[in-house]
């Protein structure tokens, strides 16, 4: 199977606004625009999603990494968070972060890709989420 990652563009809303209830369309547009999200691809059709932020301003945080559920297990994951890292590592970036429910097994999928703990945030009625950092080679 080959995957292949780019930036998302207006023809992936749809896609993109069915996968990730989190944000509004608006928002999801708005973020496209700015080229803040990746789109990866099989035989030319999306099958998961990377959005990411800027903490502080100054620091790529990965807000959301999405796998349509018959395509996981299968490098699209690693292949989507890779290809985001180099192109963090291309804007000048040595670090990148992110954060996930303590709960969920997924941080074992970062941890498999050198994710590190670095904190946690609280907030009411809602579960602990880790804060993960990586280090990127120069
Ligand atoms: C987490 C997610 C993005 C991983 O994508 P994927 O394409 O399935 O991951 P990969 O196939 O690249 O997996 C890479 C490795 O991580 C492991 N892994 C993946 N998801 C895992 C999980 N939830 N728990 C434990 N290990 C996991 C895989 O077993 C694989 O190990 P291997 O190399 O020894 O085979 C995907 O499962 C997903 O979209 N889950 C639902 C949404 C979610 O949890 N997003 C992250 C929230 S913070």
């Amino acid at each position: 199977m080959s995957v292949a990652t780019r930036i998302a563009s207006d023809s992936d809303l749809q896609f993109l606004s069915e996968v990730d209830g989190h944000v509004s369309r608006h928002m999801l547009a708005d973020l496209v625009a700015l080229g803040r999200v990746m789109v990866a691809a099989v035989d030319g059709a999306a099958v998961g999603c990377l959005r990411w932020g800027m903490f502080w301003d100054e620091v790529p945080f990965m807000n959301f990494l999405w796998v349509v559920a018959e395509h996981r297990g299968h490098g699209v994951g690693t292949t989507l968070v890779e290809a985001w890292e180099k192109s963090q590592v291309a804007a000048g970036h040595n670090m990148v972060l992110t954060s996930t429910v303590s709960a969920e097994t997924a941080q074992h999928f970062y941890r498999r890709l050198g994710y590190v703990d670095s904190g946690a945030l609280f907030l009411p009625e809602e579960p602990t989420e880790l804060i993960l950092r990586k280090a990127l080679a120069d």
